[in-house]
């Protein structure tokens, strides 16, 4: 019987295919981010919390049609909107329209995925002594993190199995989520 544990050391084809098609954008964007210096200081860390905010408000708007109707996903609970409700209303860029469910769902590894890093980050900045009140939403689920990340992942398998034109579409959602992210988190003005 495959068990979460099994996942992880053997990732479904799903998975496997998104690591591979975005493992560059995401070096990338992680050094261009260079979000530990950015988020140790107040001004600089106001500056990407809203950058932050930017991406994933839009991001739930585009992607409610398409996920919300997907059996197991929870997609509302997976919603980070409330972490910025006091966040000042700006003219924020759309986020990219996906054209498929696959692709949809390769969107949203990237902001789930983004929940792994994000308790990295917030770990080493409460090590360091940042004040994190403001930054909750870098690790939405806390303890339930494992938890909601296998349960991603199974939908992300049961949806896409290895069927190679479901693989291409989530590959094109992934890539054009982080590029997006990319633009929104390390561009010029938001
Ligand atoms: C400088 C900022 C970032 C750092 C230092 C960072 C670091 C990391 C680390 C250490 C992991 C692996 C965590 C684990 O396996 O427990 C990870 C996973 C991931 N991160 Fe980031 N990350 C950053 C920003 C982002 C952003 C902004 C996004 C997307 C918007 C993102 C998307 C992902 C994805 C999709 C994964 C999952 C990879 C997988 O397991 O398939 N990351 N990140």
């Amino acid at each position: 019987m495959d068990q979460p544990s099994d996942r992880n050391r053997h990732p479904c084809p799903a998975l496997k295919h998104l690591r591979v098609a975005t493992a560059e954008l995401h070096e990338r964007l992680e050094r261009r981010m260079d979000a530990l210096a950015r988020l140790s200081e107040d001004t600089s860390r106001a500056d990407l919390v809203r950058r932050y905010a930017a991406l994933h408000i839009p991001a739930e708007t585009a992607l409610g049609p398409t996920l919300d109707p997907v059996a197991d996903l929870d997609f509302e609970s997976r919603r980070r909107g409330q972490h910025w409700r006091d966040h000042d209303a700006v003219e924020t860029p759309a986020f990219p329209s996906p054209e498929s469910r696959a692709e949809a769902l390769g969107m949203l590894y990237v902001l789930e995925g983004s929940t792994l890093g994000g308790r990295v980050i917030l770990r080493e900045l409460a090590g360091r002594g940042v004040d994190t009140g403001s930054l909750a939403f870098l690790d939405p689920y806390g303890k339930q993190a494992g938890d909601r990340w296998r349960g991603f992942i199974a939908v992300l398998d049961r949806e896409i199995g290895d069927d190679a034109v479901r693989l291409e579409q989530a590959g094109k959602g992934a890539r054009r989520a982080f590029r997006h992210a990319e633009a929104i988190l390390c561009g010029g003005p938001v």
